[in-house]
């Protein structure tokens, strides 16, 4: 019949096209944390910073599926994602074993408030990441219309230790020797995105929390940055209830008041996980 969506099977179990996605690519980072790649579904269109539902055929028959920021740009052929590995994780005590060439399930529906139209317009954007909280900022930082928007882009990101960033590192470096996003964006886009890693466990050459590297004004002055005022600043949060609470008492500190796709203000915020706090 000509009107059936063709199926395909997922762990042996059968899956209603397009929902089923080729793994092209696999990455281990640490023992906790990889990535992996798919093939962008046509149907698929999103803003950078997004999230969609993902996962794997469960042993009931239905799918298993949880929230996953997508890493890579609006503009790529494929979808890139950074995952976690819980040990005992439903999900990803399983997805952790995924290998190229095999399926998960993605659902294509593109959702979350860490996009650009969910802030006004101001001259510098700051993304404040712990953890897998990277994710959606991995997107935003691949995507021109970001550096359209400002000036200046400042991606903080912390982790108990050194291996635990290493995954932003190489994301950095990869971005800045892009030819193709210099020529779109311009020869000097490198140098508007500044770069802060720190770790809180583990020494490193800067150490501490987002919050309290803030705090103090460290981060200020090793950035040479005069100060955090809702004039100029927006800001996008990604980690744990915790540090979400805790960063937006410091934000509002600074003045800047939080906003949503409706109602567009100075800084916004997502958890990167659902965990104890909630
Ligand atoms: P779960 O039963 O879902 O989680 C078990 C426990 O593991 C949680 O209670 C929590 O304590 C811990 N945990 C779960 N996820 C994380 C994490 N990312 N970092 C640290 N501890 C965690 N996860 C990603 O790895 N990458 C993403 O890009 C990502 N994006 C998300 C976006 C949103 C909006 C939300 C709400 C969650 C996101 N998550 C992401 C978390 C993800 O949905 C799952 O929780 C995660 O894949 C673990 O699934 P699980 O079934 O193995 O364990
Ligand atoms: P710390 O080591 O001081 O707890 P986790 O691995 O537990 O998800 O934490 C990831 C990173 O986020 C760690 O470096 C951790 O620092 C930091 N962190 C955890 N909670 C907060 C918070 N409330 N405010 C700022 N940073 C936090």
């Amino acid at each position: 019949m000509t009107d059936q969506m063709p199926v395909t099977t997922v762990n042996a179990k059968t899956v209603t096209l397009p929902d089923a996605q080729t793994v092209t690519h696999v990455r281990h980072w640490t023992d906790r944390l990889f990535s992996f790649r798919v093939k962008r579904p046509a149907s698929l269109r999103f803003r950078s910073g997004e999230f969609v539902m993902l996962g794997l055929m469960g042993d009931s028959g239905k799918p298993l599926l949880r929230a996953y920021s997508i890493a890579s740009p609006a503009w790529d052929d494929e979808l890139e994602f950074y995952s976690i590995k819980v040990p005992d994780g439903p999900l990803t005590s399983r997805l952790q074993h995924v290998r190229e060439g095999e399926q998960i399930i993605l659902r294509t529906k593109p959702v979350g408030t860490l996009v650009l139209d969910a802030l006004l317009p101001g001259n510098r954007l700051w993304l404040f990441a712990t953890g897998t909280g990277i994710a959606p900022f991995a997107s935003l930082v691949r995507d021109p219309e970001t550096y359209e928007r400002y000036a200046e882009v400042v991606l903080m990101h912390t982790c108990r230790d050194v291996a635990e960033l290493d995954y932003g590192r190489k994301l950095v470096e990869s971005i800045r020797a892009d030819d193709l996003l210099a020529e779109l964006i311009g020869e000097d886009f490198a140098d508007r995105l500044r770069y802060y890693p720190s770790t809180t466990r583990e020494p490193s050459a800067t150490m501490g929390r987002i919050t309290d590297n803030l705090l103090t004004g460290k981060v200020l002055a090793d950035l040479a940055i005069d100060g955090i005022s809702p004039d100029k600043d927006r800001g996008m949060v990604c980690g744990s209830f915790e540090f979400i609470k805790d960063m937006k008492a410091v934000l509002e500190g600074f003045g800047l008041e939080e906003g949503a796709n409706s109602d567009p203000k100075h800084y916004v915020v997502e958890k990167a996980f659902v965990g104890d706090g909630i």
